[in-house]
């Protein structure tokens, strides 16, 4: 309600007596003097379902409503010190305050012997402690004749309220008394007295009477008041009520609290009484203090409890949980180590096997290289001894001089390779010892390059060295650096064209040697670099005879030596080889004595006869042979095929480059092509023969070291004619050629002569397609005199060569007889069919002149005619 003393002390009973109840929540809400604050506050309470509503009414009548109103929400509703205008509450408790002011009237009464005045001042008369207590005080004085009630100030229970009304009034009378609703008041009474300076004349009764300092008791110890009449607050009973209506115990409507008039007689007992009283409260207050200490370290100590149940239970969980993943894992593992055993013992296994393929792998090997060796003595024996049969047939020329050269090169050819694959083996198998002994470069790069010089100058290929000034002495093996440099000028050469160069050149560094040998050949494509040492790969526009392990042992050797080999390409190619000087980084130096001209190396430069195309064409050509297309980059093989067959064939040779032009521009009457060539593979060649209207009908002979099935049949299905196999028999080959050969001539034959009727699978579609083609465009134009062979060609898309060379291939005569033939055969016709005129017949099939088709008809049929229809 408002925050004076008495509220203040109202409110401290109140709290200190909820206190006592644990269960009781205590709110207490201040509408300072505020009527609507309060009607507010009220209506708050209610809507938050509050379980009991004590108020104190500000004024009466306008607090009524809400308060009747908080009954009928179901609150019950406790009233208190001020009471409302209706009896719709639960309870009222307070002093009685009629008779707070017939005992104020009374004590004045009893201590006068002559009449007296008084003046009272009243409390908010909207409040009813005012109306009352005016009430009890005037009903008291109206019946006394001693005591006259001079005036009666209204006041609103402060201080402030009277003074200036108390001011005013003083200035008119002059009372013995003044009779304050309250002790604040009272206090106000005596300020206003002493400022007219008769506080002393004046005796002050006042109402509340609290303890303390500026409470009421007080001022009627300092003798400022005569008496204050004490009113009870009321707060601690209204608690006790509160909780008895909570738990339904009976309680009065009206709870009357009782009063006493406190002065100077009874002022001490009342003081200490108080002082009593305020000690046991405070004690009260002390001891709730440790109980709610307690309560709260109760509270904090539950809370840690709960948190250690909580804890506890986590722990449990973990625990558990971690078990459960212990078991889950040792069940992993024990899987694992199952896994880990089979993988083991597989691991054994193949290591088992792997150690026993590479025992009979090394066997086998081992057996192949022995067997090398062994074919090292027949082949050196065959050599030397078609050596010497070469230099005893040196006069004699043609004839058995190429064959004996043939042989001596294909010799000379295997020793190579099996002397490749000879060291190849030893290189693998780490069983080369060095022996190095100390030379000068050059030495051995002029004995290397010996050998070179005559290949060289007869493939015109310009060969330039290049030494450095002093002698250059290096640690190493003559036999391993001769093949060395042997293999890459090898290389070199066979990728320097004619008129090309290539150059050798020593750089001498403080510790090393570097030799560069470079050509002006093809390079090497910039994909295949890493490759280029490794065995068995060659670079792919590398399509000349080798082993591919030439460059793999080359670098070998140089790594033995603790050199390196590197290689740069961009116009033609370059190899730099560095050796490092001295002989430290070398194991085991003795000193070798051997001369590099002991080195005896059963090699020779590469003949490019061997790899190169020859100039192999017929010189003179025989009308009435066929022609024959070689497509083969083994030269040799090349020259034998050509031996062996001109006698027969006008023979023409490819060796694959631009193989397909040289079939168009020669149409030969038939083809044998190897599977392995450099530009296209046999196979695409001849689908691509067979898809081509200009050459589909020129048989194929494949000719391969393949011999496996699926290249036998994807050569089939590409349109080959004939599948052979090398090794081969001349005679056989002979006899497919005349086969095939025979085929197209009844083939031609039906072309010739039962055109329409062909429909044998056994003949190519694509001939076929072609004739009736030519047909339907050559029977179109039948009386076109002026028709002309060009025209049919260009008709056909071919050019005028190809054309004849294609007619005369499928129906063995020229384009113009052709015609001429279809000419004569539709006059037959016309002539037996039509009763056209001879003249007429002769230009409806293109004849310029009757005379002329009687004569042509004559020749063919061996009668005129007019005979002939007869
Ligand atoms: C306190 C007060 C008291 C007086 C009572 C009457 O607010 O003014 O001094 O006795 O109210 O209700």
């Amino acid at each position: 309600m408002s925050s004076d003393n008495w509220r203040k002390e109202m409110e401290k009973s109140m709290q200190v007596q909820a206190s006592l109840y644990p269960r009781v929540e205590l709110e207490i809400k201040s509408a300072n003097n505020n009527v609507k604050s309060q009607i507010e506050q009220i209506k708050d309470f209610v809507e938050a379902q509050v379980d009991v509503l004590i108020v104190s009414p500000i004024k009466s009548k306008p607090v009524t409503t809400a308060i009747e109103n908080a009954l009928k929400a179901g609150i019950p509703t406790i009233v208190i010190d001020r009471k409302i205008e209706s009896n719709n509450y639960t309870a009222y408790i307070g002093a009685n305050n009629v008779d707070i002011g017939e005992d104020a009237a009374k004590y004045i009464l009893s201590g006068i012997r002559e009449e007296s005045t008084v003046v009272q001042i009243t409390g908010d008369i909207a409040s009813s402690p005012a109306k009352e207590r005016q009430l009890g005080f005037e009903s008291v004085l109206k019946h006394s004749k001693k005591v006259k009630l001079l005036a009666t100030i209204h006041g609103d229970w402060e201080k402030p309220s009277i003074k200036a009304p108390l001011n005013k009034l003083l200035d008119s009378v002059n009372p013995d008394y003044i009779f304050a609703h309250n002790d604040r008041m009272a206090i106000g009474g005596w300020e206003v007295l002493q400022q007219h300076n008769i506080q002393n004349q004046v005796k002050i009764i006042g109402v509340d009477g609290l303890y303390g300092p500026n409470g009421g008791i007080q001022y009627v110890k300092d003798e400022i008041l005569l008496a204050t009449i004490l009113y009870p607050t009321g707060g601690a009973e209204a608690i006790d009520l509160a909780v008895k209506i909570v738990n339904g115990e009976f309680v009065n409507k009206n709870n009357t609290l009782n009063t006493v008039v406190i002065d100077s007689v009874n002022v001490d007992l009342m003081q200490n009484q108080f002082n009593k009283l305020v000690e046991q409260q405070n004690d009260i207050e002390g001891q709730q203090e440790v109980i709610d200490e307690q309560v709260r370290a109760y509270q904090s100590q539950n809370s840690m409890i709960k948190l250690m149940i909580g804890l506890l239970i986590l722990l449990l969980a973990l625990a558990l949980w971690s078990i459960y993943s212990a078991i889950k894992i040792s069940r992993g593992k024990r899987k694992l180590e199952i896994i880990n055993e089979k993988i083991k013992t597989q691991r054994n296994q193949i290591k088992k096997f792997a150690q026993q393929l590479k025992v009979s792998n090394e066997s086998k090997i081992n057996f192949f290289t022995a067997l090398s060796h062994e074919f090292k003595t027949p082949l050196t024996l065959i050599t030397s001894s078609i050596e010497t049969i070469s230099e005893q047939n040196k006069a004699l020329a043609g004839e058995s001089s190429f064959e004996i050269n043939l042989i001596l090169n294909n010799s000379r050819r295997l020793i190579r390779l099996i002397n490749e694959l000879l060291d190849f083996r030893k290189l693998e198998t780490d069983s080369i010892t060095l022996k190095p002994r100390k030379i000068d470069v050059k030495e051995i790069l002029e004995h290397v390059l010996n050998d070179f010089k005559l290949e060289a100058v007869k493939n015109s290929v310009q060969l330039k060295v290049k030494y450095s000034k002093d002698p250059c002495f290096l640690w190493i093996d003559v036999h391993a650096l001769d093949k060395v440099f042997f293999n890459v000028l090898s290389n070199a050469m066979k990728f320097t064209p004619p008129h090309g160069k290539i150059e050798v050149e020593t750089i001498e560094e403080v510790d090393k040697v570097k030799i560069s040998i470079k050509d002006t050949g093809i390079g090497i494509p910039q994909e295949d670099i890493e490759n280029i040492f490794n065995p068995f790969v060659q670079a792919s526009n590398n399509e000349r005879p080798s082993s591919g392990l030439g460059l793999y042992i080359a670098k070998q050797f140089i790594e033995l030596h603790k050199g390196t080999i590197n290689i740069h390409t961009q116009k033609g190619t370059e190899f730099v080889i560095t050796i490092p000087k001295g002989y430290e980084h070398l194991q085991h130096v003795e000193i070798y004595t051997d001369h590099i001209n002991s080195i005896v190396r059963d090699q020779e430069p590469l003949k490019r006869s061997e790899y190169e195309v020859l100039a192999l064409e017929p010189t003179v050509v025989q009308d009435y042979f066929p022609n024959l297309l070689i497509i083969e980059d083994n030269m040799d093989l090349c020259r034998l095929l050509v031996k062996q067959l001109k006698n027969d064939f006008n023979m023409y040779i490819s060796n694959g480059d631009g193989a397909f032009k040289k079939v168009l521009d020669l149409i030969p009457d038939v083809i044998i092509c190897d599977l392995n060539l450099p530009e296209t593979s046999g196979f695409e060649l001849a689908k691509k023969l067979k898809e081509d209207l200009r050459t589909s009908h020129i048989p194929v002979i494949i000719l391969t070291a393949m011999a496996d099935e699926d290249s036998y049949i994807e050569a089939l299905t590409a349109g080959a004619d004939f599948y052979m196999t090398k090794p081969f028999q001349m005679d056989a080959l002979k006899q497919v050629l005349k086969t095939v050969l025979y085929n197209k001539e009844r083939l031609r034959y039906y072309y010739t002569n039962k055109l329409d009727s062909v429909t044998s699978t056994d003949f190519d579609k694509e001939e076929q397609d072609f004739i009736k083609k030519m047909n339907k465009y050559l029977l179109n134009n039948l009386n076109n005199p002026e028709f002309s062979v060009e025209e049919l060609a260009r008709g056909l898309h071919i050019s005028r060569v190809q054309l004849y060379r294609k007619v005369k291939a499928i129906l063995g005569v020229s384009v113009s007889d052709y015609i001429n033939g279809l000419r004569l055969e539709k006059a037959q016709e016309l002539l037996q069919d039509t009763s056209l005129q001879i003249s007429e017949i002769a230009y409806e099939v293109g004849f310029s002149s009757p005379g002329y088709f009687s004569t042509a008809f004559k020749n063919k049929y061996g009668m005129t005619p007019k005979h002939y229809r007869g």
